[in-house]
């Protein structure tokens, strides 16, 4: 079965209906398919010790590391405060998607028109830090 970019966008909405997030008031969701073809949501997770809480996106990473899927194919991001808005994975969920992602890899998020575009993670993380780096 072949999951197309508005179930997917879907899916990343319907995962943030459950973010734990009221902290902050900004619920986000996400959404990934791997390299089998399955998907994995994830939310994100707030605590009231604040530096503890976790990103939707590292959340969906973890589901599909437990499940098995080694790649992601294609991610939306779905975020906001009351509705959808914008919502650009930050500087650390760059580096943990980049650990998973190769150049073919999507990333679909909202973009300031309100529209959803897809980026590369070279586009969202040029230069990364990556598993080459370790063998200097
Ligand atoms: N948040 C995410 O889940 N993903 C991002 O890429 C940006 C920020 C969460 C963290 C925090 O729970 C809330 O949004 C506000 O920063």
């Amino acid at each position: 079965m072949t999951i197309s970019d508005k179930d997917l966008i879907n899916a990343a909405k319907d995962a943030r209906g459950n973010a734990y997030s009221h902290y902050s008031g900004y619920a986000v969701g996400a959404a990934i398919i791997d390299d089998q073809g399955n998907l994995h949501v994830g939310v994100n997770i707030e605590n009231v010790a604040y530096p503890l809480g976790n990103c939707a996106e590292a959340s969906a990473i973890s589901a599909m590391v437990l499940k098995g899927g080694k790649n992601i194919v294609r991610m939306a991001i779905a975020g906001g405060k009351g509705e959808i808005a914008p919502c650009m994975p930050c500087g650390g969920c760059r580096q943990r998607i980049y650990e998973f992602a190769n150049e073919e890899t999507v990333i679909i998020t909202m973009n300031d028109s309100h529209n959803w575009q897809n980026y590369s993670i070279t586009e969202l993380l040029p230069v990364g830090f990556d598993k080459s780096s370790l063998a200097n």
